[in-house]
């Protein structure tokens, strides 16, 4: 019997170890399992152009309908994993049936992190993390004049952009000081800001919604200084949870997220996991780093292939260089690496044009680079930081220096040094 990779979770990460897999040469059943009707689909417009309405339905799936057949997927949707039985090797499914499986991978993703208040199950408070959220959503700004979002991270900011693109009052509330303070540093949070003001967005920060109250004309969200905002909806994008349920339920080591080694591999030789529900101590992290998970699209489909590599039994460590980005108004935020104790940084480009980048140094390393509307720099970071570069604050500082010459350069030496 061919061995057969059963793959629950059906988003990008699930997607894509499906497809590693049989390209990687798995040539037994491949079962992926995901619990919404939808064939995978592309997230990020979901906060950007499929609310605005520039992003048509048709245009979301990863894959057309033919792939799966041609890579011999076979896609279970509305489908939900209760349990898995790791002495029988088995999953149960929601419907009673069971699912024999040889490899597992576990790819279950993140859920949102509910708003935790009175009032917060008002039927005019919304989520945005599926087609179905975001349907939801689009149907109320239909109608709707003025919205009040809470989170200042990506779907916040995201959705504040867009709601103010259909013309919607719009008001972002946000605990910490600065926006994006999980993932940016301040300057681009200082920038980001900037934008939102200017394309009217009122800023509450460092403020808690205690409440959110029906009144005649929608609902008043009330902040811990006694300000209440009248508005027809809430968006909230507060972060996400991981979810971990079935891999803690099996006995797998958990931790935050579903625990892996550099291989993608879980405490049970049988079973891969990946994307937003994986957690590891990454190749970039300080010697002594606690695991840690990384959200975003590239983590899940890079991740995705080091576990699909470990199920056909080889060892191919995960080394890919995180990125990230984010498009709000005419502003195209680019992240490469990770600035987690930055020492210091130069820039490239002008503020004041709108175009520039920002280079973070750990003890003379270059760690991260920022770029906003400066694509060509962030592609050319993400080559930098694969070769690990000895890229200087001053070569940054010096307008004359030739950034992509010496990525070219430093690429070629690093290929060299290694053949
Ligand atoms: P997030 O973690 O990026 O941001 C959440 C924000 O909400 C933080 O700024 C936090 O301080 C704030 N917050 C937390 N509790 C709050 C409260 N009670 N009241 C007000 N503010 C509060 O998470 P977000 O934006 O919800 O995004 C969810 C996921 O989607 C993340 O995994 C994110 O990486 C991903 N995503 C990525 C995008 C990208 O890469 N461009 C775009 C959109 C989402």
């Amino acid at each position: 019997m061919k061995p057969r990779l059963v793959i629950v979770g059906a988003s990008y990460a699930g997607l894509q170890l499906a497809a590693s897999a049989r390209e990687s040469g798995h040539d037994g059943d491949i079962v992926l399992i995901g619990d919404e009707p939808h064939a995978p689909y592309q997230r990020p417009p979901l906060s950007k152009g499929f609310l605005t309405g520039s992003f048509a339905e048709e245009r979301l799936p990863l894959r057309s309908p033919a792939f799966y057949g041609e890579m011999q997927i076979q896609w279970m949707p509305s489908t939900r994993a209760l349990r898995i039985d790791r002495e029988r090797k088995q999953i149960e499914l929601h419907d009673g049936a069971r699912l024999a499986y040889d490899h597992l991978a576990l790819t279950t993703g993140a859920r949102v992190r509910k708003l935790d208040c009175k009032g917060a199950s008002h039927d005019a408070v919304y989520y945005l993390r599926d087609l179905r959220d975001a349907r939801r959503l689009v149907e109320r700004t239909q109608t709707a004049r003025r919205a009040v979002v809470v989170g200042g991270g990506y779907i916040g900011l995201e959705a504040a952009a867009s709601l103010r693109q259909k013309g919607l009052d719009v008001t972002v509330v946000e605990t910490e000081a600065r926006v994006l303070a999980r993932v940016a540093s301040p300057s681009i949070s200082v920038i980001m800001q900037r934008a939102h003001t200017r394309h009217g967005v009122s800023l509450a920060l460092g403020r808690k919604v205690v409440a959110i109250h029906d009144v005649a004309d929608g609902v008043a969200v009330e902040l811990d200084d006694g300000a209440r905002l009248s508005c027809d909806l809430v968006v909230v994008g507060i972060g996400v949870l991981p979810n971990t349920e079935l891999a803690a339920g099996c006995g797998l080591d958990v931790a935050g997220g579903i625990v892996v080694d550099a291989c993608a591999r879980t405490s049970d030789p049988s079973i891969v996991a990946a994307g937003d529900c994986a957690a590891f101590v990454p190749y970039w992290a300080p010697a002594g780093s606690a695991a840690c998970r990384i959200e975003s699209v590239q983590n899940a489909n890079d991740m995705a292939r080091t576990a699909a590599a470990s199920v056909l039994g080889r060892s191919e460590p995960y080394r890919a260089v995180p990125w990230f980005w984010s498009d709000q108004y005419d502003l195209k935020l680019q992240m490469a690496g990770v600035n987690t104790g930055f020492t210091g940084f130069a820039m490239r480009g002008s503020i004041d044009e709108g175009k520039f980048s920002l280079f973070y140094f750990r003890d003379d390393r270059l760690v991260a680079v920022d770029s906003i509307n400066r694509p060509q720099d962030h592609m050319l970071a993400r080559k930098l930081l694969s070769t690990g570069t000895r890229l200087s604050v001053e070569d940054v500082n010096d307008p004359g220096f030739d950034l992509k010459a010496f990525a070219n350069r430093d690429a070629g030496v690093a290929h060299g040094a290694a053949s």
